[in-house]
């Protein structure tokens, strides 16, 4: 194989002393090998990191290509620092056989910018009634290990325990969308002092509260693997400090917009701070800081949910719920933990690609492991243009903000996808 040679010069790797990097065929080579002909990337001041892992992205391909495509979507990926996502199976049709989980896979590899690993739905067209084709999609071409109905919760008892029963075999994992549905119909915004005012029906925290424990322990009576999606509230990392102490099988994500914003941003009305979760408080704010930091809660996913204009800039009760999250958040997350770069790479790179199973990633890059990284410029500061998005969609609640972080290239196996904070293809 004969592919370029790259040299990173004096490259921080997660904080580390500044060191050299030599890639070579997909891989990074042992210190001392020839740097011949090789294209110089000046890394002075920049810090690599393992390429970034999302667990949950809505790619919106098939179905709704006008919101966002494999490929835009990819893009954006590429862009915030992300070499591999898992694409939320809730497009239409929804990804609930092999054929669908194996066409957007197959998408993904022709868009080629970064992984992206199907999710597949649990129950037939997420309609809660019946399991889908799980072993199926398992054995396609897609090796699908992650099922979720996102967007909705798998809320009969009896579904979610045979659906953990049946990925046990192959350790899947069941992604749970915990939303106790009877709770939150008609469900506007975070039950509390400010949906009080505005007069929006609420969203209580319990609704989420109450589906963590049953599955947490259904999931520990099953003894298979459970990942919550999309923690939100202070109560759900109590619920989880008891059920890993317990030793029930179970991970969790917490998005960027959970980490940084609050309900009282409803209060402008303005439907790109609708999200399903909803907005909390900031005494939920800080417990899941908190809980992020200490590992209770396991990792950051964006949950980026691209929505085309007349879904988002209408009355907030017709306004769709969902946020971009790609591109800006390495920089969120940034702002909100500090430099911590080992932490940073554990809880975007490291660890979800081990509850994903994806081998490729979440390496560091060192002698012999996959050149599969993101070179951070970490005093760099810039401002979020909507505009300049590479996704579709435009409803970034970010919009204006300046943040700390730039991503300047991304390595996916030895080949560069994003050099100079741009796009490669
Ligand atoms: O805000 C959300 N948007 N939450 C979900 O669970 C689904 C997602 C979407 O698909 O837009
Ligand atoms: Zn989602």
């Amino acid at each position: 194989m004969s592919s370029t040679t790259y040299l990173v010069k004096g490259v921080s790797v997660v904080g580390a002393e500044p060191t050299d990097l030599l890639v070579r065929d997909g891989v990074v080579l042992e210190a001392g090998a020839s740097a011949q002909n090789a294209q110089v990337i000046d890394a002075d001041g920049l810090v690599a990191l393992p390429g970034l892992v999302d667990l949950h992205t809505h790619l919106r391909e098939p179905g709704r290509e006008d919101a966002e495509t494999v490929e835009s979507g990819s893009r954006a990926a590429a862009l915030g620092g992300y070499t591999a996502v898992c694409a939320m199976a809730n497009t239409s049709p929804v990804a609930d056989t092999a054929g669908v989980v194996e066409q957007v896979w197959r998408l993904g590899r022709e868009a080629g910018l970064v992984d992206v690993q199907p999710i597949g739905a649990v129950t037939v067209g997420l309609a809660g009634q019946h399991l889908a084709e799980l072993g199926a999609m398992a054995t396609s071409a897609a090796k699908v290990r992650i099922f979720s109905d996102d967007g909705h919760c798998v809320s009969d008892p009896r579904l979610m325990r045979r659906a953990l029963e049946y990925v046990k075999a192959f350790d899947g994992v069941i992604a749970q969308h915990a939303e106790e549905p009877r709770l939150t119909e008609g469900a506007q915004m975070h039950e509390g002092e400010i949906s009080a005012r505005l007069g929006l029906t609420g969203w209580p925290a319990v609704a989420e509260e109450a589906i963590i424990a049953r599955d947490a322990l259904l999931a520990g009576h099953v003894g298979a693997r459970l990942h919550v999606c999309h923690v939100s509230t202070a109560g759900s990392v109590d619920v989880l400090r008891q059920a890993k102490a317990a030793g029930v099988r179970v991970t969790a994500e917490v998005t960027p917009h959970h980490l940084l914003l609050t309900d009282e941003r409803a209060s402008s009305y303005d439907p790109v701070f609708k999200v399903n979760p909803p907005l909390r408080t900031q005494k939920d704010v800080a417990a899941l800081r908190a809980a992020l930091a200490e590992g209770l809660i396991d990792i950051v996913a964006t949950d980026h949910a691209p929505h085309a204009m007349e879904d988002k800039e209408c009355e907030w009760a017709y306004a769709r719920p969902g946020m971009l999250g790609l591109e800006t958040a390495l920089s969120i997350v940034l702002d909100v933990l500090g430099p911590d770069w080992p932490l940073i790479a554990d809880r975007m790179s490291r660890t979800p690609a081990r509850i994903a199973g994806l081998t490729d990633h979440g390496h560091l890059p060192a002698a012999g492991a996959p050149a599969t990284f993101t070179l951070v410029d970490p005093a760099a500061r810039w401002q979020v243009d909507p505009t300049a998005s590479a996704s579709r969609s435009r409803n970034t609640p970010y919009a204006g903000m300046t943040l700390p972080g730039r991503v300047v290239a991304t390595f996916l196996r030895g080949e560069p996808t994003v050099l100079d904070g741009k796009a490669v293809k």
